[in-house]
């Protein structure tokens, strides 16, 4: 089943779920921001909210707001009852510090599994394990390669990879050419997050069963591409656009749930 499908599949089970309960779910999102990309992400999570019954608030900030008030406008958010769960929209304006105000945002409402202390893992590398159980990837003893070593996407999916029995290497901006060829060559699972257009493309050699998952969206000429070449000679490339990015957001409704299931 491709991404588009499984993801209209599981949104129809969260609106019948949601459809039996006496209240709806709350969800705020914060923007400080105005970047086009964040527009874009935040227009989707509201459309997929709305789909499946969530109510979804967005609350925009002045993007001189300082980091004092933007703390003291999350913790109204903290001690609001009605709500269930809350994200700020990344990135913040340089005056704010992003580290700060992820352990601004209470473990317990953190939908982006952010927090140190959040039970929830964060979206991205959780939707992308919970899709290759979905499609019955046997990840035990496998050699899973992660490419990027980002906070939000490349640190944790290596954790939860692990956790799930694969073989993890992590790869970097610092590792060379030759390794970077052998540890590829060698992979049953590839995680791509680079941020760079097709990094990934024939000049590497890959296992022919390999699954190649691309969390790359980069712009290029007005159209969307991801890290990964498409038609890499492997068994499994999940598509850009139409891949990834719906399964991070899937994530997100999936993530409020968990919350708004413990609450009531
Ligand atoms: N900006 C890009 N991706 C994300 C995400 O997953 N969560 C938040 N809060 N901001 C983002």
């Amino acid at each position: 089943m491709n991404i588009k499908e499984y993801v209209a599949l599981r949104k129809e089970e969260l609106k019948k779920e949601i459809s039996s309960y006496k209240r709806l779910p709350q969800f705020v999102i914060m923007q400080v921001n105005d970047d086009p990309a964040s527009n874009v992400y935040i227009k989707g999570k509201l459309k997929d909210a709305a789909e499946v019954g969530i109510n979804c608030e967005l609350r925009k900030f002045d993007i001189d707001i300082s980091e004092e008030e933007l703390i003291r406008q999350i913790e109204i958010i903290n001690n609001d009852p009605s709500v269930d769960g809350l994200i700020v929209q990344m990135p913040l304006p340089k005056h704010i510090s992003e580290d700060n105000i992820k352990l601004a945002v209470s473990p317990k409402k953190d939908v982006d599994g952010f927090h140190p202390l959040s039970k929830l893992d964060p979206c991205t590398p959780k939707g992308i394990i919970n899709y290759l159980k979905f499609l019955k990837v046997d990840l035990v003893g496998k050699n899973a390669v992660v490419i990027g070593r980002s906070n939000i996407v490349g640190k944790p999916m290596a954790r939860l990879l692990l956790k799930e029995s694969c073989n993890v290497t992590v790869l970097h901006s610092k590792t060379t050419r030759k390794d970077m060829e052998m540890y590829i060559s060698n992979a049953d699972i590839i995680v791509v997050a680079v941020g760079r257009a097709e990094f990934l493309n024939e000049t590497f050699t890959y296992k022919k069963e390999a699954i190649v998952v691309d969390v790359g969206i980069n712009r290029v000429d007005g159209h969307l591409v991801g890290d990964a070449k498409s038609g890499l000679p492997v068994q499994l490339q999940t598509p850009v656009p139409g891949g990834v990015g719906l399964i991070t957001r899937l994530t997100l409704l999936d993530n409020l749930m968990e919350i708004f299931r413990n609450e009531i």
